[in-house]
């Protein structure tokens, strides 16, 4: 069983960007900006955001938050999102999600400006994304792919099995890698809340990604004999043994599965600083595609 290290690969791709921002910099260009909406305060989300903005100080970026209250209209949100489009300064755009109740996450997202997209979520993008053009590919399933490329793991041919639905991770993670591409070029399952038999078709996953949110969801005794297991739940669940009061759970019991994987990702410190890298690296290409 190997571990794979988002830490250590989430590094090594800020470290290369960092250089380039640099270079940017010698060379007396601008450098990257990414704003950064933020709705409300939902915990988990007001950690995201700080690690997003913590890693463009870390890189070089230049980042704005944009903290709004969870009472904002959806009007005066939308409003924000054109401001952020019409600065010719901004790069990226991305809109925490989820958002409150009484804001429709599509109209928001389809008011980005489709080159400064850098979640990949408007339809622009994800037509993109299923046609194989070149445009910004949802941050965590980019992390997952740009992972299973340092590792060298050769999907090609294998089953892979995609647990989880939802238009941020499952949907995309199908398409990426079923794409005639490299990693990809698998045939893929996609199984979701109404899926029957669900032990049974993970139990065939050669690749299998787990992506439904529901803690340690995923047993030894639905996991194949050297699978490789992608764990992209992080849910906090309460540990009074801890500072913060919880402590983060992904989608897959790593006690009983690990044994059995031939590689695996972590929970923390797996998926979670891979999507971060992506999103990095979505809002480099924001800014060079302008120049
Ligand atoms: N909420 C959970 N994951 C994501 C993400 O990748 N981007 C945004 N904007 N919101 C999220």
């Amino acid at each position: 069983m190997q571990i794979l290290d988002g830490v250590l690969v989430s590094g090594a791709i800020k470290e290369a960007l960092k250089m380039e921002v640099a270079q940017l910099i010698t060379n007396g260009k601008k450098v990257p900006h990414l704003a950064a909406v933020l709705v409300g305060n939902n915990g988990a989300s007001e950690t995201y955001v700080a690690s997003k903005v913590k890693s463009c100080a870390e890189i070089g970026y230049k980042s704005t938050l944009v903290r709004l209250d969870a009472t904002i209209s959806e009007n005066k949100l939308l409003g924000v999102i054109e401001e952020l489009n019409a600065d010719m300064d901004i790069d990226g755009i991305l809109v925490q999600l989820p958002l409150p109740k009484h804001i429709s996450d599509e109209k928001v997202i389809n008011a980005i400006d489709p080159s400064k997209d850098v979640d990949g979520f408007h339809p622009i993008s994800v037509g993109r994304m299923v046609l194989g053009a070149p445009g910004f590919i949802p941050a965590t399933p980019h992390g997952i792919m740009l992972l299973l490329e340092h590792y060298k793991i050769d999907t090609r041919g294998m089953h892979a099995v995609v647990v989880g639905r939802s238009n941020i991770v499952g949907r995309p993670m199908s398409i990426l890698l079923s794409s005639n591409s490299n990693p990809g070029n698998c045939t893929v399952t996609i199984c979701h809340s109404h899926t029957k038999n669900l032990r049974e078709i993970c139990l065939q996953a050669d690749l299998l990604v787990a992506a439904l949110g529901k803690p340690e969801f995923v047993k030894a005794d639905m996991v194949k004999e050297g699978a490789i297991i992608i764990d992209v739940g992080i849910t906090r669940v309460v540990d009074t043994s801890k500072k913060s009061g919880f402590a983060l759970k992904g989608d897959v019991d790593f006690a009983s599965v690990s044994p059995k994987s031939s590689y695996i990702t972590p929970v923390p410190r797996g998926v979670g600083p891979m999507t971060i890298a992506a999103l990095m690296k979505n809002t480099f290409k924001a800014c060079m595609d302008k120049n």
